[in-house]
């Protein structure tokens, strides 16, 4: 693998968490949306094709600077 640091394990809290790839190159925008429901896991690559990844919603984010936790956003 190219660059084993370069991915993120997404563990979903709540139901409904939303993992988001957006484009890399001249224009950022969304390409993939992914919903996972509470517990469900995702492993994410940074790829030629994907710069930036958004996560909405209640997740445990893994990634190589430490784990992170995102919140539920207010409504
Ligand atoms: N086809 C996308 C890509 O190769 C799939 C993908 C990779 C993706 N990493 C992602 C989708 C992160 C959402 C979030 O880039």
């Amino acid at each position: 693998m190219e660059k084993a640091n370069d991915f993120l394990v997404i563990k979903a809290q709540e139901n409904g968490v939303n993992v988001i790839g957006l484009t890399r190159g001249k224009d950022t925008r969304f390409h993939h949306s992914e919903k996972l429901d509470k517990g469900e896991v995702m492993f994410a690559q940074f790829t030629e094709h994907t710069s930036a990844v958004k996560v909405r919603g209640k997740a445990e984010i893994h990634t190589p600077y430490g784990v992170i936790y995102s919140e539920k956003p207010e409504t």
